[in-house]
């Protein structure tokens, strides 16, 4: 995709514009262009165009040559932002194999400019790089996006051009990693994939392998990974700006595939299993855009990564491990994986936080548990925290960002089916209310004064129906806008306890 580009008419072949509908009637919604609506909206009529939402209908015209006539739903004054969003994100997958389109939508103040531009960059994805080249129905993504508008020369309407351009492009490389499956993506080629990014940003990138793991103690990432002809790895990108206001710590799950280990998931499903690094994708793709952004916030990411496998050397229900820091567990199901490797990096990220003169928080992102796809369905996250003050603040950015989140509770009474009469704790409990109970086992390995936000994307990070607005089937990256908006707002607010 190319750097994103303003324009007052439009001077490509290809246009984008919006169609809403209010009880039966269609209007519509071409924003800073004018054109010959009566027409139109005959040839609409005849086409049997509804303007509901994620509804394309493409009507051969004149000047421009084509245009694809994007649904808003319900007809309204002011379009709230996502739905906007979405409407770009549809129209732009609609137009892979194109090379270039404006996109002319009802949008007017600078949120709503800035969410088409999000919107049709997030669309413009396309994961083709296992087909071969023979089969050319597979389009490539839209390549050029010019965003019709008035405020052609406002410095902030260019720079949230260029903002979407970077949100989209690391979303991208998080749905790459998501994408690519585990014959092609192991916690080594994870590490390398992403040094090559971290590297040119100018952020630090510590590796910490199979042989450094077991000396310094990591028994969760070590007894996960070590079934696997794979070895694990812990890898921390720190962006570390000067005048920092606050520090963060990160961390995301990262199983480059999930069998379930001895306790073997069915065969039926568990291809999904390739995006069960989601969470690290995302936490590592979050600080890329944060740097390439220059948000005056110090953030160390951390994605713990193993492969789970079946093995003669894979960890049996009943081993106990001992997490980095000391704490036993009793790994009672070895599905139970992501809560062990996660559990060794949020000791060792506090441990540098601290040394680093003290976090303001730290996030976890994992694809935890299918009990979060089963209370929240498939395109709603869950935040779990100890912290509400900071639950509430990540929950207005994910409201801005587009992104649906959703809290739980870490209820006090499920912590003692945790209880192990071997170890300090098991890694399964009560199966009821399952999210909640493996987000007690975290908050076991969190210090009691950290604010700390717990993700559960388990549904929300692959899509396995079809595409909706600007998210394609597969990889989502679902998170990443989220994270980048708390940064964004915490960069625009004064320090933490005046440090
Ligand atoms: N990676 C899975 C969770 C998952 C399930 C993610 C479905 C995405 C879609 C996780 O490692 C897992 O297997 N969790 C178990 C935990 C159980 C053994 C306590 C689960 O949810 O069944
Ligand atoms: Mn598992
Ligand atoms: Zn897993």
């Amino acid at each position: 995709m190319k750097a994103l580009k303003l324009a007052s008419t439009i001077a490509t072949p290809y246009a984008v514009v919006g169609l809403s509908n209010s009880k039966g009637k269609l209007t519509i919604e071409s924003g800073a262009i004018s054109l010959n609506e009566k027409a139109l909206l005959e040839i609409l009529k005849n086409l049997g165009a509804t303007g509901k939402c994620d509804e394309i209908v493409k009507v051969p015209f004149s000047k421009p040559a084509t245009i694809y006539f994007t649904g808003l739903g319900e007809s309204s004054k002011s379009y709230d932002n996502e739905t906007l969003r979405r409407a770009a994100g549809s129209a732009a997958r609609a137009l892979a194999g194109v090379s270039e389109a404006t996109f002319a939508l009802p949008a007017t103040n600078l949120a709503q400019i800035s969410a088409v531009a999000e919107g049709a960059a997030l669309g413009a994805y396309a994961f083709n790089e296992f087909r071969s080249s023979s089969k050319s129905e597979f389009k490539d993504p839209l390549e050029q996006i010019i965003i019709a508008t008035k405020s052609t020369s406002d410095a902030a309407v260019k720079r949230s051009l260029i903002r979407a351009e970077i949100i989209a492009r690391h979303t991208a490389t998080v749905r790459d990693l998501i994408n690519t499956p585990p014959s092609h993506l192991t916690p080594e080629s994870f590490c390398a994939r992403m040094k090559k990014i971290a590297t040119p940003l100018g952020l630090k990138v510590e590796i910490l392998n199979e042989v450094t793991l077991k000396n310094q103690g990591y028994g969760g990432i070590i007894g996960v990974g070590q079934g696997s002809a794979n070895p694990p790895r812990l890898l921390r990108v720190s962006y570390s700006p000067s005048k920092a206001k606050r520090r963060y710590a990160f961390v995301g799950k990262g199983i480059t595939f999930d069998t379930g280990g001895l306790a073997l998931k069915p065969a039926n499903g568990m291809e999904a299993m390739k995006s069960d690094m989601s969470g690290a994708a995302a936490v590592i793709g979050a600080v890329f855009a944060i740097a390439e952004l220059k948000l005056p916030i110090a953030i160390d990411a951390w994605a713990p990564l193993a492969e789970n496998m079946v093995s003669e050397n894979a960890t049996r229900p009943s081993d106990i491990i001992n997490i980095y820091g000391g704490k036993s567990v009793e790994v009672l199901n070895p599905d139970a994986e992501g809560r062990l490797v996660l559990a060794d990096a949020l000791v060792r990220a506090q441990e540098v936080g601290s040394k680093a003169g003290g976090l303001d928080g730290i996030i976890d992102v994992a694809t935890l548990t299918g009990a979060q796809v089963v209370a929240l369905g498939t395109r709603t996250s869950a935040v779990m925290t100890n912290d509400y003050e900071f639950s509430g603040e990540f929950l207005s950015a994910s409201e801005k960002a587009g992104e649906a989140f959703w809290p739980m509770p870490l209820p006090e009474e499920l912590r003692a089916s945790l209880d192990s009469p071997v170890a300090d704790i098991a890694n399964i409990g009560d199966r009821m209310g399952g999210m909640l109970v493996a987000g007690l086992f975290l908050k076991e390995f969190i210090e009691a004064d950290l604010p700390w936000l717990h993700l559960d994307i388990a549904g929300p990070s692959y899509n396995e129906a079809s595409a909706h607005g600007y998210t394609p089937v597969g990889g989502t990256g679902i998170a990443l806008r989220s994270l980048v908006t708390l940064v964004e707002s915490a960069s625009s607010q004064s320090t933490r306890n005046g440090k």
